[in-house]
């Protein structure tokens, strides 16, 4: 059996790690890995392969920035002449970036059929990039793998059949569980004792110059009493200059290491984000998380985990926040099929497929 892995961002990276690992132990195999270079910062891609212990991609289609129908568009045409190269029996997709539904598309105009990790996922907020991605991908997919329950409550309501759809777990804890060890050696040489931690990159939150002035106003307030480190995402730095915003003396650093940041998140006092994937591992780790978002994809972080949606109010961010400075956080609890094991349940079906 031939499967071709499609990464292209940075959440994918860890979310492919797993399966390739899984898939590598099992007879009679083949995989090819594809990097669309949708992320191509040394800091997006290559130090997340090399910690994750990711193979070199077999091919790099080098697509780079661009608006949204730039970016599908040429991962598309650049993708189908691989697919009819290599011809893969499976084509999996991760996530819900730009490259998850380009090659999803691609493939299954090919009839290649498509497996979907990370399926069933939604916000029902249509104004985000990340759910047209997540809702046409797994209208194309055949193999559907959900990482929670309802995710699978979302995909029978729109119709896909009960057989298509796989209950593994998440992926991403895979990653986590994998290499939290390391980062529990890492050293936090000249990070604060007690920190929050921040991330921000949604176009929401960073393209209205407005929203971004008053969060980093927010951030400026808390920074007052609790240190604020604030690795910055190359999005949210390009629109600060472009503002010409303020971030006085925030501890503002460029985007880390896989290994590096999950050692800030552990250590953090809070985790402030507008991350999916950071809301999941905050929920493992049980270290406090607030969502700077009016939705998520993921309601198990907030009805079983630590994350607490805060929407873009600073009145709920302060009060959430005080109440986790006093003492009082949300206890969670890890989510069933958050163990470690996903990317082995993801190997059984596709080689039950075969
Ligand atoms: C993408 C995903 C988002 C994911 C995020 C994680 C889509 C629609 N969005 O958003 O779901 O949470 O990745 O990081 O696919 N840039 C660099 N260096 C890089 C990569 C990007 O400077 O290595 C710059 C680009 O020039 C661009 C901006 O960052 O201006 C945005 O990159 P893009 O890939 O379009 O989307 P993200 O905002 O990163």
């Amino acid at each position: 059996m031939h499967i071709l892995h499609v990464v292209g961002a940075r959440p994918n990276f860890m979310k492919a790690a797993p399966v390739l690992h899984a898939l590598r132990k099992r007879s009679a195999v083949q995989q090819t890995l594809v990097h669309t270079g949708q992320h191509y910062d040394a800091n997006m891609s290559d130090v997340f392969f090399s910690q994750l212990e990711i193979p070199s991609p077999d091919v790099n289609l080098g697509i780079g920035s661009g608006s949204h129908a730039q970016q599908t568009a040429e991962i598309m045409s650049r993708f189908e002449p691989i697919v009819l190269e290599r011809k893969p029996d499976v084509v999996l997709v991760y996530g819900d970036v730009n490259s998850t539904v380009a090659a999803a598309l691609a493939s299954a105009k090919l009839g290649i059929r498509v497996g979907h990790v990370e399926a069933g996922l939604r916000s029902f907020d249509w104004s985000m990039p990340e759910e047209i991605n997540r809702v046409v991908t797994d209208r194309l997919a055949d193999l559907l793998f959900t990482p929670s329950e309802d995710g699978d409550r979302n995909l029978v309501q729109e119709g896909v059949p009960a057989e298509k759809i796989f209950r593994v777990g998440n992926v991403m804890i895979d990653s986590l569980v994998r290499l939290l060890p390391a980062a529990m050696r890492c050293p936090r040489n000249g990070f604060p004792q007690c920190y929050a931690l921040v991330t921000l990159h949604r176009p929401s939150n960073v393209d209205d110059s407005k929203t971004l002035k008053s969060i980093l106003q927010s951030l400026l307030e808390i920074h007052q009493d609790l240190a604020v480190v604030f690795p910055v995402h190359p999005r949210t730095r390009q629109r600060i200059e472009e503002f010409g915003l303020n971030a006085g003396n925030l501890h503002l650093i460029g985007p880390l290491p896989y290994v590096e940041f999950l050692a800030l998140q552990h250590g953090a006092a809070v985790v402030i984000t507008d991350s999916g994937g950071i809301q999941e591992e905050t929920t493992y780790m049980g270290v406090p998380c607030l969502t700077l978002r009016n939705n998520t994809e993921r309601p198990v972080t907030v009805s079983l985990g630590t994350n607490v949606i805060v929407g873009q109010e600073r009145d709920k961010l302060s009060l959430e926040l005080s109440k986790i400075l006093a003492g009082k956080a949300k206890k969670g609890t890890i989510p069933p099929l958050w163990d470690g094991h996903a990317g082995e349940r993801i190997a059984d079906v596709l080689q039950s497929q075969s």
